[in-house]
């Protein structure tokens, strides 16, 4: 962090009740995507999309940013929704990446939009983009996210990576009976380029017996993928606080990654907090309870009231999920459009 004046010298530190360092947020920027992918919508199809009253502001967003980063905050990861449907999105950056503090701003994005924005964003400051991608086959891809927009998607990742996006990461759900046909396409393509190929684990958003029936573990998917193309060599890292466990296949300039927040959570050294389009702050993906920011923002409070928040976060953080595959049943997700991830 910067040298700050005492008088602007933050009184606490984002740890919370487990001592975990809290740096990094994930804002969503708006509940808003230009897809429909079937493992983040609810089966009903609709999704509920809040009034643009109800949105955080970007000036909003600055203030909880700028506050926290003083508290030790150096990461911010914007996403939706889709976050670049939402107009303004990269004049926030900008202004993110003038914050005293904060490091490394990223994006998850599902890519749609990628092709026009990608010079746009890099000059802006954003460092690194995560993109959502589950099959090569576009009529899959029509199937999955009821979108006809494989190419563009393709394009985008394509221009991401011509601008200069390193690392650029792909995020891949797999799901049985739909893309796992797919692990060896996608483990392939680290071989030619250098990109993260990371496997999500699917995560339960509404029906249970859906999920129980698609999930496919870490375990598995390393299997298949060894059985095609040789060993995944562990990958030594600095930072082993994100969520994926990486790894090499022999000479490729890629990495292949899984996120296995089911089967091996990874919630003790987790290092995050999440800020909703709506203003609230979730403790933990899959947690229930949240603290409201825009209503006191709204009602003009000062910055010590943010702070104050922020320590409640903290306070009220769990110590991990408990999503379970071998459960009976659960209490699901709310759709990942509403929390970004
Ligand atoms: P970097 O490590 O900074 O690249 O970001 P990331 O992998 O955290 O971000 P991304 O938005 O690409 O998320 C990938 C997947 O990881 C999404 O499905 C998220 O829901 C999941 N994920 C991210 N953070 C957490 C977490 O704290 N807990 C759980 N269970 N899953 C998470
Ligand atoms: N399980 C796992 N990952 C999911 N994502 C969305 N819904 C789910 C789910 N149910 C992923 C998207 C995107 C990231 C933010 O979250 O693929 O890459
Ligand atoms: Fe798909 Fe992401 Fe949109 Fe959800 S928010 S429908 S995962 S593109």
């Amino acid at each position: 962090m910067s040298e700050l004046p005492k008088s602007e010298l933050p009184k606490s530190q984002l740890i919370d009740a487990f001592n975990r360092k809290i740096t990094y947020m994930r804002i969503s920027v708006t509940d808003r995507c230009n897809l429909r992918c079937v493992y983040c919508v609810p089966s009903c199809g609709t999704i509920s999309n809040l009034p643009s009253n109800e949105l955080l502001t970007f000036d909003e967003m600055l203030r909880i940013v700028k506050v926290a980063a003083k508290m030790g905050l150096t990461k911010i990861r914007i996403t939706g929704g889709e976050p670049l449907v939402r107009r303004g999105v990269v004049d926030f950056i900008a202004a993110v990446n003038r914050v005293d503090g904060i490091r490394d701003i990223a994006m998850t994005t599902n890519g749609v939009l990628l092709k026009q924005y990608a010079q746009a964003l890099k000059k802006a400051g954003l460092k690194r983009l995560n993109i959502s991608l589950d099959t090569f086959d576009p009529k899959k891809f029509m199937q999955i996210t009821k979108g006809d927009c494989f190419d563009r998607v393709w394009e985008g990742i394509l221009e991401a990576e011509r601008v200069g996006f390193n690392p650029i990461k792909i995020n891949v759900v797999p799901s049985k009976g739909c893309n796992d046909d797919e692990l060896v396409d996608f483990a392939k393509l680290t071989l030619t380029k250098p990109f993260q190929v990371r496997f999500i684990e699917f995560m339960p958003v509404d029906d249970w017996e859906v999920w129980k029936k698609n999930f496919i573990s870490k375990g598995e998917m390393m299997e298949k993928i060894e059985a095609a193309l040789g060993k995944l060599e562990p990958v030594n890292e600095k930072d082993q606080s994100g969520p994926a466990k990486n790894y090499r296949l022999h000479g490729a300039p890629g990495v292949v990654g899984f996120i296995s927040a089911i089967s091996e959570h990874f919630c003790d050294t987790c290092n995050r907090i999440r800020l909703g389009a709506d203003g609230r702050i979730k403790q933990c993906l899959f947690s229930e309870s949240y603290i409201d920011f825009r209503t006191p923002l709204r009602n003009g409070c000062e910055d010590a009231e943010v702070e104050r928040l922020l320590c409640a976060v903290m306070e009220t953080k769990p110590e991990a999920h408990n999503i379970n595959i071998n459960a009976e049943s659960q209490k699901l997700l709310h759709s990942m459009t509403q929390i970004g991830g």
